[in-house]
């Protein structure tokens, strides 16, 4: 098979959950880029819809605001999409948020927010779009999901977001039970571990600690909007046809050095 049609992504309805900024924004990029139909999700309806517009100039992207942290939220969310598509070949698990305490003063409400946003919605939201998936699989071409998590389930984090590096590590073995019990419904899931990318939520990391983590990096930058194309592309495409439950780690080296 040619490389333009082991990577390609074209016509393909991918879901990018979290797709208004940050890695979300450098995933529906990517797909819109290349050809997909992307439907992005976030909280703030006019971040949201400003992005889809903006990715609408250059191919075909919508957005349908959601607090998939609630469950009333992700059953409207999936009904939506639903009532507009008849498929969906691919699902970002994308959206996340993080917490960070020290241990004596560490909240309940940081604990909540961080792993009902992080773990639970991707098991519930992938449940409630399971059918619309199947829809779009065949034994040959499987329909893909897939979950972000971080390297912070991988290794143990610089600083104190306990709720954060347990969310992720769940992801990546939820990833593994998911892949191993939807495989039979020709249903793919993977799982991208990033490591240090710019956005709202490394901000603050990146202002007290940029040094320390840029010099822990073997390449010495944080990841980019191609780096992480390159790896979203290559996880929802036929090019990753016989990955099942496998975290591609994404990263410049830094996990493997602290
Ligand atoms: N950046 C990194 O270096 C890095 C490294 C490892 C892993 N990650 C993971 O990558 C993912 C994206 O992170 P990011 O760095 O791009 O963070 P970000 O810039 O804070 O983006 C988070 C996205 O999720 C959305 N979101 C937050 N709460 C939501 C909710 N309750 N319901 C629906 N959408 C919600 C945000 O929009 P609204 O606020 O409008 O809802 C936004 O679109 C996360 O899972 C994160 O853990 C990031």
């Amino acid at each position: 098979m040619k490389i333009e049609d082991l990577f390609s992504v074209r016509d393909k309805v991918v879901v990018v959950t979290g797709g208004s900024r940050g890695i979300g924004e450098m995933i529906a990029r990517a797909m819109v880029e290349n050809g997909a139909r992307v439907i992005i999700t976030a909280r703030n309806a006019a971040v949201c819809d400003g992005l889809a517009a903006e990715l609408s100039k250059i191919g075909n992207c919508i957005s349908i605001p959601a607090d998939l942290s609630k469950m009333d939220e992700i059953e409207r969310f999936a009904t939506e999409v639903a009532a507009r598509e008849s498929r969906i070949d691919v699902l970002f698990n994308n959206a996340g948020a993080s917490w960070g305490a020290p241990f004596d003063d560490f909240p309940e409400a940081g604990w909540d927010k961080v792993m009902d946003l992080n773990v639970k919605s991707i098991f519930f939201l992938t449940q409630r779009l399971i059918k619309l998936l199947e829809a779009a699989a065949t034994p040959d071409d499987f329909a893909k999901v897939i979950n972000i998590g971080s390297i912070d389930g991988q290794r143990v984090s610089e600083v104190e977001t306990y709720s954060y590096a347990a969310s992720k590590a769940a992801v990546l073995h939820l990833t593994r039970m998911m892949a191993k019990f939807l495989a039979g419904r020709h249903v793919a899931v993977n799982a991208i571990a990033p490591g240090f990318f710019p956005s709202k939520m490394t901000a603050g990391l990146m202002d007290m600690m940029s040094d320390e983590i840029l010099g822990a990096t073997p390449m010495r930058r944080m990841g980019n909007p191609t780096d992480m194309a390159g790896v979203a592309l290559f996880l929802a495409s036929r090019a990753s046809g016989f990955l099942c439950g496998s975290t591609v780690t994404v990263d410049g080296g830094y996990k493997t050095t602290v």
